[in-house]
């Protein structure tokens, strides 16, 4: 079988955890290949960056577990795009990871999200690596660096995502600055297929009232049939009986 037939059949998806795409330094970062149950088999973790490609999660970046990679201390070097690749050369679909140098960032999903799912961009800021991230503050969002609103709590949330809403996002802290933008990528929902046309009822109801209808015309004509002709016969008897008394 082909390579790409093959991988058609065994597919894979990059889970990340936390799930964003932008993390702050020496963040924890858990990358895991998930296959459907019935194609397990060995799936890497690999990576591009901007001094190395195709480098899996072995070379050293990263502690493999399983078909898991993880990243204990995340560095700027770190920041590329990342896939998993099994022994047959079947690619996942890639995540770009950032890895920002600033004190701010965005939270936005990985993946690709389905157009009417809920979505929330949160905003987090951390003062230092010592510190712990908060994201309870008053922030301001940008959308391809058009001003969005200011969200009091600190979250964006899209009840209902639509495809215009893809695009590069960006938060700001009041006092430490903006985030590095993040992809927003939304995926269209598929179209169900169209319906057949409901096939013609047997008996419609204009259909049904026409039918009594003709009945009850034939009923009544039939009876005043039957009497006419009941009187022209009694008559003509009786006609009769009166020549033949002559
Ligand atoms: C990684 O880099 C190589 C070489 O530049 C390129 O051919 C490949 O498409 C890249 N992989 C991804 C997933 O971007
Ligand atoms: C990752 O980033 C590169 C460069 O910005 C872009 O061309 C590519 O489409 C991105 N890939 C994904 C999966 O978002
Ligand atoms: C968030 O900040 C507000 C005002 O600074 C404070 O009143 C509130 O208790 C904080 N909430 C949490 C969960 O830290």
């Amino acid at each position: 079988m082909e390579v790409t037939s093959l991988c058609l059949l065994l597919s894979a998806t990059l889970n990340i955890h936390p799930h964003r795409s932008h993390f702050f330094w020496y963040e924890h970062i858990a990358l895991s290949c998930e296959t459907a149950a019935l194609t397990s088999g060995n799936w890497t973790v690999k990576r591009n960056t901007s001094s190395q490609t195709f480098e899996p999660c072995s070379a050293g970046w990263g502690i493999p577990q399983g078909s898991s990679c993880i990243v204990q201390y995340a560095y700027p070097a770190d920041s590329g795009v990342y896939w998993c690749e099994s022994e047959q050369g079947c690619c996942s679909s890639s995540l770009n990871i950032t890895i920002a140098g600033g004190a701010v960032i965005i939270a936005a999903p990985p993946l690709p999200v389905t157009e009417g799912d809920e979505v929330t961009l949160s905003c987090h800021y951390r003062e230092d690596e010592n510190g712990k991230a908060t994201s309870n503050f008053s922030a301001k969002y940008y959308k391809n660096g058009v001003f969005r609103g200011t969200y009091p709590t600190g979250t964006m949330t899209f009840t209902s995502v639509s495809t215009s809403d893809e695009g590069f996002y960006t938060c700001e802290h009041p006092t430490q600055g903006e985030s590095p933008q993040s992809w927003m990528s939304i995926r269209g929902r598929a179209q169900p297929p169209p319906l057949p046309p409901p096939p013609p009822p047997v008996l419609s109801v204009p259909r049904l009232v026409c039918i009594i209808l003709l009945i009850i015309v034939y009923v009544v004509l039939s009876v005043v049939c039957v009497t006419v002709h009941r009187k022209w016969a009694r008559a003509r008897a009786e006609a009769k009986r009166a020549s033949d008394q002559l």
